[in-house]
């Protein structure tokens, strides 16, 4: 099954356009890692259509009877499906569902997520509108680890940009997910290589360019 490489499990709700720019980077040589499998919570979303199109296992995962986390039925079949396809490293990219409890238990300190804001500021929903509704004149992205809070986990990278006078929520989020395509699979190459050092709240060995 495995070739030594970093096995991915990519978990989305959306349109999938982080899970695209990492295949793409694994494909182009700059990512040492494959995508093992991706889940979704959403049957029709865009992650799971683009998935299949490469030929990647992409499989939906009913959610069951929450509105904002997995049911513990749901929680352990992702999990099983994870653990079966010896991910080693799971990457949430849009994934609009909180994981907590055995989830994390399950994969201690590989869980990575995507936020579209420069953390602290701005967790939870549409953080885009929250940054530009609270007047910042600076956006981004932020990558970090998962913990038990909602957007709290330790920081690896983040990517600024700008708010420009005439933004909407729409241009403000293009631009941010724009940053969002480069930065994400930067990361998880560095993780990859084992570059990336985690001790508390305290990372290091993310560069840049
Ligand atoms: C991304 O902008 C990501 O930052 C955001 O969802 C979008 C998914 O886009 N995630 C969150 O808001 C998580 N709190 P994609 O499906 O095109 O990758």
């Amino acid at each position: 099954m495995s070739d030594g490489r970093l096995r991915l499990g990519i978990l989305g709700s959306g349109k999938g356009s982080n899970f695209v720019a990492i295949a793409d980077a694994i494909r182009a040589g700059s990512v040492d890692a494959e995508v093992a499998l991706v889940l979704s919570d959403v049957s029709d979303a865009g992650i799971l259509g683009h998935a299949r199109a490469s030929g990647i296992p992409a499989r939906h995962v009913a959610p069951g009877r929450f509105r904002t986390k997995l049911d513990e039925e749901s929680e352990s079949a992702v999990i099983g499906s994870l653990r079966e396809a010896g991910v080693g490293l799971v990457v949430l990219a849009g994934f609009m569902r909180i994981l907590k409890g055995e989830f994390l238990r399950a994969f201690d300190g590989r869980v990575m997520n995507i936020h579209p804001s420069l953390l602290p500021a701005f967790p939870g929903l549409e953080a885009w509108r929250q940054a530009l509704d609270y007047g910042a004149k600076v956006a981004g992205c932020t990558v970090h680890l998962v913990d038990q809070g909602i957007d709290t986990g330790p920081i690896l990278a983040q990517r600024a940009v700008p708010v420009l006078d005439g933004d909407d929520a729409a241009t403000l989020h293009a631009r941010i997910q724009g940053a969002e395509r480069e930065l994400y699979p930067a990361v998880v190459g560095a993780w990859a290589r084992g570059e990336i050092r985690v001790r508390g709240r305290m990372t290091s060995g993310f560069r840049e360019g």
